[in-house]
């Protein structure tokens, strides 16, 4: 079988209610039922902080991975209000979304996100980590440009042990909840582009690590973007709230 294509949903500030996260979760195992082992472990579902616990309790027997949607970039010490990547590891967590588009438009830099991380895989989280958040053209050349010298910047700061242990997400900011996709020829040159600024740096020992797509996904173009592409998943946001998408989106990639 081919290596498995990862349906990573993001639920971002959404289900405002412990009962809305109750609901989610019983639709969830409803709709993760009929999937295969594979199609099930493709799947990681990203809830806001406080619902992770009920997340990982309730997905225990289901093998579907939980995830953060950001970690402090610090281990430790007097930050109000912020989350550490230990605390997120020691509830079950598996991995966390860092460097997401909306988290930058606040002021968060690209060199947090490069802290951030480094200590999320020191405390054995998997970084999800967005990049293309920069880019206003849609022209080729600029964009290719811009995202090679994130790329860049983020992997010279690992080491070749952290490199193996991250996720890359090429996340267009204006396709982001726009319900506009780039053309799968387009997203196919983004994703290469990170693929080779990795191996650029590291290697082609670096050549599997997953490379990613997310920006208004649906079960409608997920197979159209990355069935016949070296892409490996996607990362859903407004789709992800139906968790019966989520399952549509494994199988439809992972047959
Ligand atoms: P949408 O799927 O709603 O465009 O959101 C994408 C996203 O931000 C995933 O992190």
């Amino acid at each position: 079988m081919n290596k498995p294509k990862l349906v990573i949903g993001n639920i971002k500030m959404n289900l405002e209610t412990s009962q809305a996260r109750d609901e989610y979760i019983t639709n969830s195992l409803e709709a993760f039922r009929g999937l295969s082992d594979s199609q099930k472990s493709a799947i990681v579902i990203c809830p806001p902080f406080l619902y992770i616990e009920s997340f990982v309790q309730a997905y225990k027997f289901a093998d579907v991975a939980v995830g953060g949607q950001n970690a402090h970039q610090e281990l430790r010490g007097k930050n109000t209000g912020e989350i550490s990547p230990k605390m997120l590891a020691s509830i079950g967590a598996q991995c966390v979304i860092l460097g997401h588009s909306e988290r930058r438009a606040t002021g968060e830099t690209l060199e947090q996100v490069i802290q951030k991380v480094i200590n999320a895989i020191l405390t054995g989280l998997t970084p999800i980590i967005c990049v293309g958040f920069t880019v206003g053209s849609k022209d080729a050349q600029d964009e290719g440009k811009i995202l090679k010298d994130e790329v860049n910047e983020i992997v010279s700061a690992l080491n070749a042990q952290q490199v193996q242990k991250v996720i890359f997400a090429y996340e267009p900011v204006w396709a982001i909840g726009s319900g506009k996709t780039p053309t799968p020829e387009h997203i196919h040159t983004m994703t290469l582009v990170v693929r080779k600024a990795i191996v650029g740096v590291h290697g082609p020992d670096t050549k599997e690590i997953p490379v990613l797509y997310g920006g208004s996904i649906t079960t409608e173009n997920v197979r159209e973007i990355c069935v016949q592409s070296h892409i490996d998943g996607v990362l859903v946001g407004g789709a992800s709230l139906d968790p019966a998408n989520l399952a549509r989106m494994s199988s439809l990639l992972n047959q």
